[in-house]
């Protein structure tokens, strides 16, 4: 009988990816995020920001990034999920020289569960808080927020909407060097505003990453947002939307405090919350 030649099955391009290195090069930007909070709390403060918490911190990259600025930034993480805080020690912190990974702790624990020495700055980015789907739970969420800052601390949020949110079974594609990011919006229900979605990566080779993250959130108005911010007892909310360049037809990197905007289809909004 003749020998069969082993012929080692090609893994496809979707077996060879890991999902934390895709959702960072696609979702998130934490360079752009610490220097936008960095910048607004100097301004708003009056002093450096030096210790913050992000809260949601999934893999820790803003985090990481945030200690690497300063000799003097110190920062918590708080994630549910030990998993994806152990991707994030792996490959942010272990990267960090071994003063700066002494700055920075993570904590596998509900973030309305931890307690922390009062922090300048709590972040909750990514529209994480949105897993907080009936007021009572979100205002628990920024009152205990609100009682891990000092006293001029500022807590920070983004938010999206715009009528195309309410549509549903909507995929929005964005094309990457290596593979296509895809945002699916799976559902939306108008009656409570739950709204699921979730991110799958497809690659050329036809393999794809399906449902690499799902959300089952509440889809929360800024109005909403504001509200209970204010029930939660901080003093000075501001909306800060994203700006639009005409010309080019695409989003800006700034962001405008505003208190009227247009009604686009999407947008983007950065909310800071003056303790
Ligand atoms: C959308 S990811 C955000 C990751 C990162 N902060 C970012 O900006 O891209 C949401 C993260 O929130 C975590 N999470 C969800 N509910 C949580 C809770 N109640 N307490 C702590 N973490 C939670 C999930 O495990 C997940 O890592």
């Amino acid at each position: 009988m003749a020998k069969q030649k082993k012929r080692g099955k090609q893994a496809t391009l979707a077996a060879q990816a890991n999902k934390h290195a895709l959702y960072e090069a696609s979702v998130q930007c934490s360079e752009y995020e610490i220097d936008w909070v960095t910048a607004r709390f100097a301004e708003m403060r009056g002093r450096p920001l030096r210790k913050l918490r992000e809260d949601f911190c999934g893999t820790a990259n803003a985090a990481c990034e945030y200690v690497k600025r300063h000799p003097d930034n110190t920062a918590t993480g708080v994630d549910l999920d030990a998993d994806v805080l152990e991707w994030g020690r792996k490959h942010h912190l272990a990267a960090l020289p071994a003063e700066a990974q002494a700055r920075i702790q993570l904590l596998n624990q509900d973030v309305k569960q931890a307690s922390t020495p009062s922090v300048d700055a709590v972040l909750a980015m990514n529209f994480s808080y949105w897993v907080f789907e009936t007021r009572a739970s979100l205002l628990e969420y920024f009152q205990h927020a609100r009682n891990n800052l000092a006293d001029d601390g500022m807590l920070f949020l983004d938010a999206f909407g715009g009528y195309d949110c309410f549509k549903d079974d909507e995929e929005e594609e964005t094309e990457y060097d290596d593979f296509t990011y895809v945002w699916h919006l799976r559902s939306f229900n108008p009656i409570d505003n739950h709204c699921a979605y979730a991110i799958h990566f497809r690659f050329a080779d036809g393999s794809e990453i399906e449902n690499a993250f799902t959300y089952h959130w509440r889809h929360w108005s800024l109005p909403e947002i504001r509200e209970l911010l204010e029930e939660a007892g901080f003093q000075k909310i501001t909306i800060w939307m994203q700006g639009w360049d005409d010309e080019a037809d695409e989003a800006t990197d700034e962001f405008f405090a505003s208190t009227e905007a247009d009604a686009d289809p999407g947008w983007v909004a950065y909310i800071s919350a003056e303790k």
